[in-house]
């Protein structure tokens, strides 16, 4: 059983799905041990106390970046964190972070890396005009948004599209692939050689398997 650290800032959807594909029997190889939150009122913290999941919020404000991740890194250890998961994680954590959990932090990002780095992915892929952008789930190394490519999914951008129902159209698929790229990890079905990232077996998303079940066959 794969012990999952979940980082987050925000709203949570992104947990959400992680909390939900567990719950209904998608993700049976893996538990989230704790939510940590640099964000006390962030309301991913409240959605894993629905759920009787430890959440924690850790203060990053006036502080060495590398205090807040050692606090961060004992908190992962306390929980024996295997895979660590930044859902809307608004926060850079240093080499020693990364080091520290070396090949086992997944990041998921708003747009198609390498393009829109950063923490304004829709706004930039608009500004730009681009005619698709998408989402990213990757890991980590120790540039921004780097790291080797686990899986995207490529979505059309509307000549009406605003921040709002660009990321709305985008999440639906984070929901879908979030889960999948944690399954697949935790079946040891990811491979790692250089850049690229080899997936070892086809399984459906998360949320194609939930629809799958509302099917109705003949
Ligand atoms: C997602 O769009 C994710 O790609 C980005 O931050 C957002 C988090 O949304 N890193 P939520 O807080 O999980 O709803």
């Amino acid at each position: 059983m794969l012990n999952l650290g979940v980082l987050v800032s925000g709203k949570g959807s992104d947990l959400q799905s992680i909390i939900d594909s567990i719950e209904s029997g998608y993700l049976t190889e893996a538990k989230i041990a704790v939510v940590i939150s640099n964000k006390a009122d962030a309301f991913a913290l409240e959605r894993a106390r629905r759920y009787d999941i430890p959440a924690i919020f850790i203060e990053f404000r006036k502080r060495p970046r590398l205090d807040f991740d050692k606090d961060m890194i004992e908190v992962l250890k306390k929980y024996k964190v295997d895979l660590v998961v930044m859902a809307g994680f608004m926060r850079l954590v240093t080499q020693e972070f990364v080091s520290t959990f070396k090949g086992r932090i997944i990041n998921i990002h708003p747009a198609l890396l390498p393009s829109f780095p950063g923490t304004h992915g829709h706004r930039d892929a608009l500004n730009w005009g681009v005619k698709v952008s998408g989402c990213t789930i990757h890991f980590l190394d120790e540039q921004m948004d780097h790291g080797p490519i686990i899986m995207q999914h490529a979505v059309e951008v509307k000549e009406d599209d605003t921040e709002e129902t660009l990321s709305q159209r985008i999440l639906v698929h984070e929901h879908n692939l979030l889960p999948l790229a944690i399954k697949l990890y935790a079946r040891g079905s990811l491979e790692v050689k250089d850049r690229k990232v080899i997936i070892k077996e086809q399984l459906p998303g998360f949320m194609d398997t939930q629809a799958l079940k509302h099917v109705r066959t003949s």
